[in-house]
């Protein structure tokens, strides 16, 4: 696929990956994708991005369609996942003299995928490279998709290159949203460019919700006629209407007078413990929702986890470890935004007892606010330990408020 021209010497110059058959190891890409690259000219160039390692090629033929790549001036990264950066290293032995344009929470990751000597220079928010004619205006936008993302605003042609943000995994018959809606896909149906932009969110970037929503305020003032996103369509209708479904998916949906308290019961004892805690929660006013994790949908636990305060989690042990339910349940964790959520764990246990204690760990890994110790009573629960259930239960009312 050729250089394609999306505004006045402003040029989509990426490629098409189309058979890739899953992204980032987990996210299955039925269309393919694309690495968008791009490419703007005043009176000094700028590249925007690059490509994966394997399409360098195809990558520089697109650049060198429009300029010799010894006479850019500019590579702004905006981020270095390799999907991107793959064709830095191959610029620069072109252009050892490019200026490289980074965030400065990209500087240690720049220095270690070209690992050389190169001209390197940190932005900053609002940070604006004259090219002469077009003026660049940088967003430090952290975490959409790595802590050293940034996006750039096009003042004169209202561009805005807004890299993983906004993105969907899609390679079509063309680079315009506005003209892929309007075609079929390999499978015969019609393109649902409004479910691809949403799965993308979904595996990309909920778990970075909490970063995103407070990135969003940045580009309240910007009024952008073109949407150039990193992977898929670039859009140029109802622009306002993509970005703003960013800020309705992460709003915060946590209330913290609600906790779910998830558990897996083979006999019944481990739900006995439950029980009691919901009850003695719920005369906390806390609002507490039991939920069974061996039956409950992951996409139902995601909204759960997202939508409480705080969060138990009751498990047994079983040959020395959780069942498998619950490791389920907390590997989801980290596909939503859950850095510092309250959490705590409890369960009924015959010998060992080590799956409690596992679990509390591996939250903790995760980066949730853990209760210290697990609370934890020996197969069938004696008064004393119901008693000490209610204990519990007094101590969590005081550490999630
Ligand atoms: Fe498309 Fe986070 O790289």
């Amino acid at each position: 696929m050729s250089a394609i021209a999306i505004g006045n010497n402003v040029y989509w110059i990426g490629v098409k990956d189309p058979e890739l058959p899953v992204f980032d190891i987990v996210m299955e890409t039925k269309h393919g994708t694309t690495y968008n690259a791009y490419l703007v000219r005043g009176e000094k160039t700028a590249v925007i991005d690059t490509v994966k390692q394997g399409f360098t090629a195809e990558f520089l033929a697109n650049v060198s369609s429009i300029v010799e790549p010894e006479k850019i001036d500019y590579l702004i990264v905006n981020h270095t996942e390799p999907d991107h950066a793959g064709a830095i290293v191959d610029l620069i032995e072109l252009n050892p003299k490019i200026q490289i344009v980074c965030s400065g929470s990209a500087l240690p990751f720049v220095k270690s995928t070209i690992n050389r000597e190169a001209n390197v220079v940190a932005v900053k928010d609002d940070t604006v490279i004259d090219l002469g004619g077009k003026k660049l205006q940088f967003k430090i936008m952290p975490y959409m998709h790595w802590p050293d993302t940034m996006m750039e605003y096009l003042i004169e042609d209202r561009v805005l290159f807004s890299c993983d943000g906004f993105a969907a995994h899609v390679a079509g018959q063309s680079l315009f949203a506005d003209e892929l809606a309007n075609k079929l896909a390999s499978d015969g149906t019609p393109y649902d460019l409004d479910y691809e932009m949403r799965y993308y969110f979904d595996a990309i970037m909920r778990p970075f919700s909490g970063y995103i929503r407070r990135n969003m305020a940045k580009l309240e003032s910007l009024e952008p006629a073109l949407l150039a996103t990193s992977h898929g369509p670039v859009y140029r209708r109802d622009v306002r209407r993509y970005i703003d479904r960013y800020k309705e998916w992460t709003v915060d949906k946590s209330d913290p007078r609600r906790v779910t308290l998830f558990y897996a019961s083979n006999y019944g004892n481990t739900r006995r413990l439950a029980d009691v805690l919901a009850q003695e929660l719920g005369s906390s006013n806390f609002d507490v929702s039991l939920i069974d994790a061996s039956t409950c949908k992951p996409e139902e636990a995601q909204d759960l986890i997202e939508a409480s305060g705080a969060v138990i989690i009751g498990t047994p042990t079983f040959n020395g470890d959780a069942p498998k339910p619950i490791w389920d349940l907390v590997n989801l964790f980290s596909t939503v935004y859950s850095t510092g959520k309250k959490a705590a764990v409890f369960g009924s246990y015959g010998w060992g007892g080590e799956g409690s204690k596992m679990v509390a760990e591996r939250l903790t890994g995760l980066k949730l606010k853990v209760f210290p110790e697990p609370f934890r009573a020996r197969l069938i629960p004696s008064e004393e330990e119901i008693t000490g259930a209610r204990t519990f239960a007094t101590e969590l009312a005081q550490f999630f408020a």
